[in-house]
């Protein structure tokens, strides 16, 4: 333990002590500021150079495909054509290294965190802070489905307007924060596909225009197919974070470790399980969006149909249910082939 000065000399070889500790600190201070001017002029160094190239690039793709189309004309051997086939390919390869290079360089926002933050920069520099905030916002997915599943099962036992309409005014707060999160997520180099963000952007637009459905007749038709379709989102959303938490801790230790204790084909095979006990429930859950749209379609026809949410929801629902469904399929056959391509190459 720390003991205290006493007397007047202990007090003044205590602050001398201090006047050097303090110097060392401003040095110290000094050092770190020289520093994060030579990282911001490396920064601007390799934006304004990858810049450069992806420029360059462009041309000579365009310059290459030229010489291509006329090669009849211009007389190439097939040597020289395979050279240009390689140099397109090494075109393409750098285009996917340019991307993981600008995950770690500042840029500027695109225009929705711009409206929303301002200009900030929300590139974090080094990988664990990336994997600290993707695993932070899985998390935050988690907590809110937990409470988002309790709430829909209370207003499933307990029919009050205002009671929904606050379960509505939080899936607005979750849908607008989870659409701000993906676009920092992204900035930092996640593939998120555009999609999903898009499917945010839709479902807080559909849980506004809930929020604003005025109690009634149909408002009631509806209700308990609604809490019950969000009762079994949530469960879904459960699953999903087991898979999704389980890929990020793979990948990363795939990243991290070199003795490959966990091998890229022990990924793959964990990623199959997942996927196809996951998919099942996912394409359960698409089915009944496209059920609700159906469902509000209906009721839009019935004679006491005057609420013109009825048919924004109906919409709403076949956006998402067509977007989700046809961003699966991709998603997997994607994986598929790319799976195949693999075991080809080994
Ligand atoms: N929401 C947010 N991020 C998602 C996402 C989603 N629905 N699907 C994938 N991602 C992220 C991944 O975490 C990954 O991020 P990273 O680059 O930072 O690591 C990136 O996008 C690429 O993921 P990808 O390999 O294409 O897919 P996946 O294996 O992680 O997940 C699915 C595939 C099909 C399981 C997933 O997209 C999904 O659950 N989709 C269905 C959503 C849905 O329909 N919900 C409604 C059900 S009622």
């Amino acid at each position: 333990m720390l003991s205290s000065p006493t007397g007047f000399a202990e007090c003044l070889h205590e602050w001398e002590d201090l006047e050097k500790d303090y110097q060392q600190i401003q040095e110290t201070h000094r050092l770190y500021k020289q520093k994060l001017e030579e990282v911001t002029r490396l920064q601007d160094s390799c934006s304004s150079a990858i810049a450069r190239q992806r420029k360059k690039q462009r041309e000579l793709t365009a310059s290459l495909l030229e010489c291509k189309e006329k090669h009849s004309t211009s007389k190439l051997s097939v040597e020289d054509m395979e050279a240009i086939d390689e140099i397109q390919n090494s075109i393409n390869d750098r285009s996917s290294a340019f991307f993981e290079m600008e995950a770690f360089l500042p840029k500027k926002n695109g225009l929705y965190l711009s409206l929303v933050l301002g200009n900030v920069n929300v590139t974090l520099l080094n990988k664990q802070a990336k994997f600290a905030y993707k695993d932070e916002y899985e998390k935050f997915k988690l907590v809110l489905t937990v409470i988002l599943f309790l709430f829909s099962f209370m207003c499933r036992l307990i029919s009050y307007r205002a009671l929904d309409a606050l379960f509505n005014f939080l899936l607005v707060w979750y849908y607008c924060t989870l659409t701000i999160r993906e676009s920092i997520l992204i900035s930092n180099g996640s593939r998120i596909k555009g999609w999903w963000v898009f499917h945010h952007y839709v479902s807080t637009f559909l849980s506004g225009v809930m929020l604003t459905w005025p109690e009634g007749v149909l408002y009631q038709m509806f209700r308990s197919q609604f809490l019950t379709y969000s009762l079994y989102q949530s469960f879904v959303q459960f699953l999903q974070y087991y898979y999704q938490s389980g890929c990020l801790y793979r990948l990363r230790a795939l990243g991290e470790r070199h003795n490959m204790d966990l091998t890229v084909e022990g990924f793959q095979s964990w990623m199959w399980r997942g996927l196809s006990f996951l998919l099942p429930f996912l394409f359960f859950g698409q089915f009944w969006q496209l059920y609700n749209s159906i469902t509000l379609f209906r009721m839009f026809q019935l004679p006491e149909c005057k609420e013109w949410q009825v048919a924004m929801c109906g919409c709403s629902y076949m956006v998402l249910f067509m977007g989700n469904f046809f961003t699966t399929v991709g998603v997997v056959y994607q994986k598929y082939m790319n799976n195949q391509d693999k075991s080809k190459s080994l």
